[in-house]
């Protein structure tokens, strides 16, 4: 007798956590708009950025939550530590202030919204990243598992939840299981993240390997640099990039190199796309 899936909590079968090494197949050309396509890209499998002092990061971070926020089916968290995101209130963002004594977040729902964390600590803050991701996440995990039907499952909106300060939660000292399972299992349920950090030689090569996405702006740190060479596994690939001189050491600021899917491309930031 070969056995019944269980109708209530079925198998779920998830995609294998990858070990995710760069092998972009295409490099294309500079560009200064990112199609529709790039943005879907992200939402789907997530996005790191990271680069050094004023290389433009929070510019870019500020642009891509501005053009994938207007794409019905995505919702956007934005984890505000600094006050950087509050011109977002511009493009139809709720605010919702998180303090030390705050019980109730009411908002979960709204379409984009941005926590503004006033938590004077990194940890209370990472911990306030985790509690909101958790809770979607467990809830979607139950959903998945009890709607037994992909298609309903798909009428879901995908959640892109943005950490500025990444390091805090992606650390090698200080990523835990929570975060994870997160990175290997978000997507299956529609849940991907943006990463903002400085130093990238910081993050834990565990964590990063399972994300697929990323944007380097200019870096100069001897330490990241290698770790962005390790990634680029393909020696060719690296090769081509000094060729063409866009490895990250040779960037201007608001200039990025983006690995999305299997291409590589610079990126330049134009001042007229700043969000305002
Ligand atoms: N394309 C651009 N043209 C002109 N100015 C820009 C452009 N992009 C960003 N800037 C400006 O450059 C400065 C640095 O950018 P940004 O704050 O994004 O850097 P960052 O990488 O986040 O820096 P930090 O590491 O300090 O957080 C900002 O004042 C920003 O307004
Ligand atoms: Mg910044």
């Amino acid at each position: 007798m070969t056995e019944q899936p269980n109708p209530v909590l079925p198998q779920v079968i998830l995609d294998e956590p990858k070990k995710v090494r760069l092998h972009p197949t295409n490099i294309l050309d500079e560009k200064s708009q990112l199609e529709q396509k790039y943005l879907e890209a992200i939402l789907k499998r997530g996005l790191v950025i990271s680069g050094g002092i004023g290389c433009g990061k929070t510019e870019l971070m500020l642009y891509l939550i501005k053009e994938i926020s207007q794409l019905p089916h995505a919702q956007v968290r934005v984890y505000d530590i600094v006050g950087n995101c509050r011109r977002l209130v511009n493009y139809g963002f709720a605010h919702e202030p998180v303090h030390s004594d705050t019980k109730v977040i009411n908002d979960l729902k709204a379409k984009n919204i941005i926590f503004d964390l006033t938590l004077e600590n990194a940890e209370e803050r990472a911990e306030v990243i985790k509690i909101l991701t958790k809770t979607s996440f467990n809830f979607r995990l139950k959903a998945y598992k009890m709607l037994n039907n992909f298609e309903e499952f798909e009428k879901f909106c995908s959640i892109l939840s943005v950490v500025e300060e990444a390091n805090t939660i992606l650390n090698t000292a200080t990523v835990k299981d929570f975060w994870f399972d997160y990175l290997a299992m978000g997507r299956n349920y529609k849940m991907t993240s943006i990463f903002v950090m400085q130093r990238l030689a910081d993050s834990s090569t565990k964590a990063i390997e399972r994300l697929p996405n990323f944007a380097f702006g200019m870096t100069k740190g001897a330490n990241d640099l290698l770790k962005i060479k390790n990634m680029v596994e393909d020696y060719k690939m690296w090769k081509i990039l000094r060729q063409k001189n866009i490895t990250p050491n040779k960037l201007e600021p608001y200039e990025f190199l983006m690995f999305i899917d299997d291409e590589i491309f610079k990126f330049k930031l134009e001042e007229k796309d700043l969000v305002k």
